[in-house]
């Protein structure tokens, strides 16, 4: 190998890239099996955004109210709005039931009914009896689920001696010319050595692209690392269109308050005090599915019934409940609206507009999360070696809208078919292949041009733009001018890259050039999701266009399979959506109008 670089070597069955909840799933679910696995990680485990999911995960336990996992799959398919894949659906709300046992097994402390049985609250397009009564289906702990998933799902990792890389950042990817993944790159933030990974089996569970936007509830690394070496390795990545605004930020901060809030009775108002979600969505009303709620209350605000000096908010209620209800159940978002919102929950209430929370577009894979591409024709043609879960993963259970608490649900599920997967594919004792002669070069001579970059534009300002380019043409409301002139602007922010400067050639802690990586990571998927955008003239799930306000099966019934090339020159297909389940126990839902 011809490198400057002194690489250290590593050798495992399976490297996951990621430690948020799919990450660590994955990771436990593979040592467990006995398979040599080492997780790389760019922050502290316990720091993965995981730990901010606050209000639950759905699984069709039927602890407080009857239900069924078909109903379940019928709620995520109307969710999706007809664009998620039914067998993948159908296997998500079928696992859903044992992935959450095992949880309770590993040690996750849910809170409790009277009786012990895990607590469960009604969340947004959870209904039962296919879409008649509405269904308590979010198992809780308290209002930080994610952050009980995350710490237990660690606990069982180090218990079964996975080994961990924390606070590496990874590079790239190493494919052979076949097209099959054998390992990947990374580099250790703390003192800058480079670290070569050979895997019989690697598994993307890096997160959504949030912060491409500049309003978002996602945390500052959710830069979509995994979607950003996966167009550098010629990969498509599908449906970036349909990116989620969750109806409740906090004003101002972008901080989440959970859905859980209106799932414990909480409501929202507009400035004539009118609770207008009765208007959208007679039956469901505050828990309509979360598209419909963010444009209920976007219409609202934009015709002038926004509250505030600008008029550009609502108000969330819950002084109304119980104190009791509030310690109990909601304790962190009161903490959080008293240090973001200043506000006192049960005295006032919280100011709250919809902003970007989660992203259904991800790498494709099938529902065993191995990583598909289009080749000789066909569209879901397995990557041999790679597999990606979670939210930077597109299966595609949400299709064009994600129901509130099925995203911890998918990481869950997801992380435990990729462990079961590689259980029953990988030849443990096989002798490891050699690497290809040059594996890993390109991702190193991208580092050292990175590391030395010395244009007129600092990684922070291209950042900024970029934000603010996706947060105007991306919007809740789209049109077909707006994203013209996002497509336009999307590809001066990726051309403006090659004239960054990173202020610090240093490889160890070197904050400036991991921003800069990351946003290099992201520039990608800005492009990726305003093109497909711009390209999709209908209205489904998340993706609102006002010149094209209906749903259009006979022409976009399809999934979106996009490329960005190292110019950000564009390519689009789209390959069919599943219209079938898993098995004969599930019957195919069919497409109809989505009330709520
Ligand atoms: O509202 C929430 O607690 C968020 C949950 C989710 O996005 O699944």
């Amino acid at each position: 190998m011809s490198s400057a670089y002194q690489i250290i070597e590593h050798r495992y069955d399976v490297v996951i890239v990621g430690a948020g909840g799919g990450g660590l799933r994955a990771t436990v679910g593979m040592a467990e099996k006995g398979l040599t696995t080492a997780c790389i990680t760019k922050v502290f485990p316990t720091r993965s955004h995981t730990v901010a999911a606050q209000g639950g995960i759905s699984a069709s336990l039927g602890n407080m109210t009857p239900d069924n996992w078909r109903w379940h799959m019928y709620d995520t398919v109307k969710g999706s709005d007809w664009l998620g894949d039914q067998d993948a659906i159908e296997y998500l709300c079928r696992e859903a039931v044992p992935a959450v046992v095992e949880l309770e097994h590993y040690g996750v402390p849910f809170s409790r009914t009277e009786e012990g049985k895990i607590y469960q609250r009604p969340f947004g397009g959870m209904t039962t009896n296919f879409g008649e009564g509405i269904a308590q289906r979010t198992c809780a702990a308290a209002d930080r689920t994610g952050h009980a998933i995350l710490h237990a799902l660690y606990q069982q990792c180090l218990k079964n001696k996975a080994e961990f890389f924390i606070e590496y950042f990874a590079l790239d990817l190493i494919m052979d010319d076949e097209g099959t993944c054998r390992g990947m790159m990374a580099l250790n933030i703390a003192d800058g050595t480079i670290h070569r990974f050979n895997a019989r089996t690697v598994v993307m569970a890096t997160g959504g692209y949030g912060r491409i936007f500049f309003s978002s509830t996602s945390a500052h690394t959710c830069t979509g690392d995994g979607n950003g070496m996966a167009l550098r390795a010629g990969l498509p990545l599908q449906d970036m269109e349909f990116i989620q605004f969750h109806p409740t930020g906090i004003y101002g901060s972008g901080c989440l308050i959970t859905e859980g809030v209106r799932g414990e009775g909480g409501y929202l108002t507009n400035s004539e005090g009118e609770r207008f979600m009765e208007r959208y969505a007679p039956n469901a009303k505050d828990l309509a599915s979360r598209d419909v709620v963010s444009r209920a209350m976007t219409v609202e605000i934009n015709e002038g019934r926004g509250i505030g000096e600008q008029k550009d908010y609502v108000h969330l209620h819950l002084e109304h409940l119980d104190k009791d209800i509030i310690n109990e159940r909601l304790p962190g978002i009161a903490e959080s609206s008293r240090i973001f919102g200043g506000v006192d929950v049960t005295k006032e209430p919280i100011h709250v507009l919809p902003t970007v929370h989660y992203n259904m577009g991800g790498v494709p894979t099938n529902y065993h999360a191995e990583v598909v591409t289009l080749k000789d024709g066909n569209p879901e043609t397995v990557v041999p070696g790679l597999m990606a879960i979670g939210e930077g993963a597109c299966v595609s259970v949400h299709g064009a809208n994600r129901l509130g608490s099925n995203s911890l649900l998918d990481i869950v599920v997801f992380g435990r078919a990729a462990s079961l997967r590689c259980a029953e594919t990988i030849e443990r004792n096989a002798p490891h292949k050699p690497l290809p002669k040059n594996a890993g070069d390109e991702a190193l001579a991208r580092l050292d041009k990175l590391r030395h970059a010395n244009g007129s534009q600092s990684t922070a300002e291209i950042r900024s733009n970029m934000q603010r380019v996706m947060q105007k043409h991306a919007a809740v409301f789209r049109t077909g001018k707006t994203l013209e002139e996002g497509v336009k602007k999307t590809q001066e922010i990726f051309d403006a890259f090659s004239d960054v400067k990173v202020s610090d050639h240093s490889l160890i802690w070197n904050s400036d050039l991991i921003e800069t990586m990351e946003l290099d990571n992201m520039r990608g998927q800005a492009v990726a999701a305003i093109n497909s955008a711009s390209n999709r003239t209908e209205s489904r799930g998340a993706h609102a266009r006002e010149d094209y306000p209906d749903r259009d099966d006979k022409n976009w019934l399809k999934h979106t399979m996009v490329w960005v090339d190292e110019q950000g020159q564009v390519t689009i297909d789209y390959r069919p959506v599943h219209m079938y389940t898993l098995t004969d126990d599930a019957e195919v839902v069919p497409p109809k109008a989505r009330v709520y």
